[in-house]
Formats: C-alpha cells, sequence, structure tokens
C-alpha cells in the first residue's frame, strides 16, 4: 500500500521553502488518500486490508499535531456512538487509563516517535488490539501494531506537520465511515469528495498573507472554536509557535471565560474559527463578542454563515462545505497564516529552533 512519488518532489519545486510547498501539495495528498478507498455510488467506504474491527470503544493516542487530529477523531467515533477519547501518548504511557474492548489507535506521522510507541506497547502489553494511522510503510509503528491504515500524503519534509494533518484527518474520517454505521455517510463522503477543491480554492484566493502583514509585530496570538474547530484552533496555535517562536495558544471557545478571557488585550489578536449557523457557531459567536468587547483584534475563520463577520476585524473566508471539510479547509488558512508571518520575520521556517522532525526520546 505506498504511493509513488516523482524523485523532483524531494526538491522545492520552486517555492521558498518546503512547508510551503507541501501546504499546496494538500489537494493533491487528499485525493491520495482517498482514492479506491471511497464508493460514492453505494455511499460505503472500503478498507477491506483492515479487516474486521468493529470495536466497542476507542483510544486514540498521539503528540502534537498528530494530537491534534486524534481530538478531531475521537469526536467522530463519539458522534457514530462509539466511546471514543483522545490522550497524549506521554501521559498514556504513564498513567494509561482502562482499556476495556476499546481499540488504540496510535496516530503518527513518522511511526517513529517514542512517546507514542510506548503508549501503543502499554496498550498491548493490557491486551489491546492496536492500529497504525502513518504515513510510513515500513516504520516501527506499521510493525508494531496489529493493523496499519496509511495516510498516503508524501514525504513531508518541513519540521512542522502540514499536509500530513490534514490526510491524518481524511483517513480518520474514512475510518470512522468504515468502521461505525453512521446514517448520514453518504452525506460525508460527498463532503469528503469536495475537500480537495475547497483547499485548492483556499490556496488559490487565501489573503493570509495580509492578516501576517497586520499582526507580524503582535506577542501573542489566541485561537479559539469549538467541537471539530477546538483542535483546529490547538494546531492553529501550534504552527505559530512553531514556527514564528511567538506565544500562541489554541482553547475551546466556550473556556475563554473560565480563565485566558484575563489575558485579551486590544494588543492579542483572536483567530476565531466559526463556520455554519447552528447553536454551535452562535456560541462562538457569542464569546467572539466577549473578546470583541475587550478590544481585542479579531480574525473570523468562516463561511460566512453565521453572523460572526459583524465583529470581526478580517475575515478569512472559507467554501460553505460539510463541517468535518471546513475544519480542515480552515486549517489550511491558519497554515497560511503561521507560514506568513514566518518568512516576515525571517525565521527558519523549514527547521525551527529546538525542533525535530520526528522525536525518538521519551
Ligand atoms: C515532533 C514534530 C511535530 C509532530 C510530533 C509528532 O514533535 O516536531 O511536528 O507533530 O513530533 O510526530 P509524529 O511523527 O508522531 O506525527
Amino acid at each position: 500500500d505506498t504511493v509513488d512519488w516523482d524523485p523532483e518532489e524531494t526538491g522545492k519545486s520552486g517555492y521558498d521553502h518546503f512547508m510551503l510547498k507541501e501546504i499546496h501539495e494538500q489537494p493533491r495528498a487528499l485525493r491520495q488518500c482517498f482514492r479506491g478507498r471511497v464508493d460514492e455510488l453505494s455511499g460505503t467506504v472500503d478498507l477491506a486490508d483492515l479487516g474486521d474491527l468493529s470495536p466497542r470503544g476507542v483510544q486514540l493516542v498521539a503528540c502534537g499535531t498528530s494530537y491534534h487530529a486524534a481530538v478531531y477523531a475521537a469526536q467522530l467515533f463519539q458522534q457514530a456512538g462509539i466511546p471514543a477519547q483522545a490522550f497524549l501518548a506521554s501521559e498514556y504511557a504513564t498513567s494509561p487509563p482502562p482499556i476495556g474492548d476499546a481499540l488504540v489507535i496510535g496516530v503518527t506521522q513518522s511511526g517513529e516517535t517514542a512517546d507514542t510507541l510506548s503508549a501503543l506497547r502499554e496498550a498491548r502489553k493490557r491486551g489491546a488490539r492496536t492500529l497504525a494511522v502513518t504515513n510510513t510503510v515500513g516504520s516501527t509503528v506499521a510493525r508494531e501494531c496489529d493493523h496499519a491504515m496509511y495516510i498516503r500524503a508524501g514525504p513531508e519534509i518541513g519540521v512542522a506537520a502540514t499536509k500530513t494533518f490534514s490526510s491524518q484527518i481524511a483517513a480518520l474520517n474514512l475510518l470512522a465511515l468504515a468502521i461505525t454505521s453512521v446514517g448520514d455517510a453518504r452525506e460525508v463522503i460527498s463532503g469528503l469528495r469536495d475537500l480537495p477543491g475547497a483547499v485548492q480554492e483556499i490556496l488559490d484566493t487565501s489573503t493570509a498573507q495580509e492578516i501576517a502583514e497586520t499582526y507580524r509585530d503582535a506577542e501573542s496570538y489566541f485561537f479559539i472554536g469549538r467541537g471539530l474547530h477546538y483542535p483546529v484552533a490547538l494546531e492553529g496555535a501550534l504552527k505559530m509557535k512553531e514556527i514564528t517562536y511567538k506565544h500562541a495558544e489554541g482553547f475551546a471557545a466556550g473556556e475563554l471565560k473560565h480563565g485566558p478571557l484575563a489575558l485579551v488585550t486590544s494588543d492579542t489578536p483572536v483567530f476565531a474559527v466559526v463556520t455554519g449557523d447552528d447553536e454551535m457557531a452562535t456560541k462562538t459567536v457569542g464569546n467572539v463578542k466577549e473578546v470583541e468587547a475587550r478590544d481585542a483584534p479579531v480574525v473570523a475563520v468562516t463561511d460566512g454563515a453565521s453572523d460572526v463577520e459583524r465583529y470581526a476585524d478580517h475575515v478569512l473566508e472559507v467554501p460553505d462545505t460539510h463541517r468535518r471539510v471546513a475544519a480542515v479547509v480552515a486549517n489550511v488558512q491558519l497554515q497560511l497564516v503561521a507560514y506568513h508571518t514566518a518568512d516576515m520575520l525571517g525565521r527558519s521556517i523549514d527547521k525551527p529552533r529546538n525542533l525535530a522532525k520526528s522525536v525518538t526520546v521519551e
């Protein structure tokens, strides 16, 4: 289950940085992830090589960006009625929860992260079945787990993960569809079909560079989101801190008022991810009003369905798509904001200080 990538692709192909190249590879990477796995006519997903998993519960273990994909995925399983929880791998290994009948899923781009391997070994020792969701064929995680699913994103050279996050989310959507019987499978599948095109639209039209220019001197950035947009807020902040070396934090929108709001001033840009106009969006708009009332500059990442724009200083548009897809597309806008901010600050984008692509110590 491998994908051929041109040797040329190991270079930067005209992009200033691998990170930017990899951001632009996302539509193609996503198509590769879906290829041969989705039957749109019947509304089914075929991951036959995984066999019959039918888990009664799911525990996801991961680190860094992969942990954010795990937080997103836990919600998919929960929505399908399967108890699911995402754990930071290092904490899981330190203090493992009862496993019961759960399938333990390790989400790891490299397949070599020591914390994640250690959590999975702990789970196996306790009798759990394990599944690796990884980008790397032949990796330690793929060899050690009972099953492996490949995200097929192609090589990622930039230390800050970009395309592999989107591809992890795509793969985890397929997995959730394959092992749960949700009523709206056809709708989700058609939403996923729109994903590569929606990402391409962002790449072609994003105004992230202007936002980066406006706020490049800020010392601190906040990101908020609710539900599936919560891991996007976490990931938006992680990208920002990794490559700009600025303070950035992501919060669940509803949690802002329980402490972090004390930090919000006219000097702290707040990126708010809000799509749709359901109750969840309305609540997040309420949280946006709270920060706007403290004079914080607000950048709304939105499809324009709610009235969040009324309280925002800037808008980063995302197309009107299925909510699962909107989260990925919104995240691409935030990848671009982080990239352009770091670029203007002259940072070492592909190799940020103190960080490694794959961390093989606990
Ligand atoms: C390192 C990288 C992060 C990455 C994390 C998990 O810390 O710098 O970008 O998200 O490891 O990596 P994995 O290969 O397990 O997804």
